[in-house]
């Protein structure tokens, strides 16, 4: 399993890019088009760092989170009363929890350290199965599945992405200040793009998509066209 990054005769189609250029929500309704799998694996660095929390060890501590990491007792799941994805940590569902700006960047620390990055190889390569799979992260295209067919680059100015997710809180109710949001995302992404392991850029074989002046439908056709183009596979 290690040298074929999972079973390599199934597609995947990695979806690389900072956080909140709408990687999660174009990923997850891509592979529902297309009836692939959707691997979220910002959600294993995130919880990551929430069992680190949980159980009282320093971010720091690369030896602790690492074995952690290689142990997370963790369920994907879909909420029977309304179809949702509902995430368990140790039997908790953490699926609110893990979201929140805090957990963002506590992920984003604990996603520089190597032994974290190893430990969550293998589990990605699970979710490549059968017809296919639909991976948003990071290194996606770079180091967890080098030979997808079809990489992407899926990004939008700072301050898109910012106006996104402050649009997407006050929905959910939250009181929040769009200068706080901005300056998390500028931190996130220099914490992801300064890292020594994996860190953050555009591959030269991925195609670049901005997205700052797209909706989310004009994405899902630009894909769905690259997907016909380069997989053969109509949605
Ligand atoms: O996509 P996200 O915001 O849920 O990711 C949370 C953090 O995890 C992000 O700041 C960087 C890190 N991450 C990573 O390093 N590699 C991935 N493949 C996915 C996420």
């Amino acid at each position: 399993m290690t040298e074929d990054f999972g079973n390599s005769t199934v597609p995947v189609i990695a979806i690389d890019g900072p956080s909140g250029a709408g990687k999660g929500t174009i990923g997850r309704r891509l592979a529902e088009e297309l009836g692939f799998a959707f691997l979220d694996s910002g959600a294993l660095y995130r919880l990551s760092a929430l069992a680190a929390t949980h159980h009282g060890i320093s971010l720091e501590d690369e030896e602790s989170i690492g074995t952690l990491a290689a142990h997370l007792d963790v369920q994907f799941r879909s909420n029977p009363e309304n179809g949702d994805g509902l995430i368990l940590l140790e039997g908790e569902d953490v699926t609110h929890a893990i979201r929140t700006e805090a957990c963002g960047l506590a992920a984003s620390k604990v996603a520089a350290l190597p032994s974290v990055r190893q430990a969550l190889l293998e589990r990605q390569w699970a979710f490549r199965e059968a017809p296919g799979l639909v991976a948003d992260g990071r290194d996606m295209g770079s180091v967890v599945f080098p030979d997808a067919p079809l990489k992407v680059y899926l990004t939008a100015t700072a301050e898109a992405r910012a106006q996104r997710r402050y649009n997407q809180l006050l929905e959910k109710g939250g009181t929040v200040k769009i200068d706080e949001i901005l300056s998390d995302i500028t931190q996130r992404d220099e914490q992801d793009q300064q890292r020594t392991v994996a860190p953050l850029r555009a591959l030269p074989d991925a195609v670049l998509i901005d997205t700052t002046d797209m909706n989310i439908d004009q994405v899902i056709d630009k894909l769905t066209s690259l997907c016909q183009e380069r997989l053969g596979i109509a949605t």
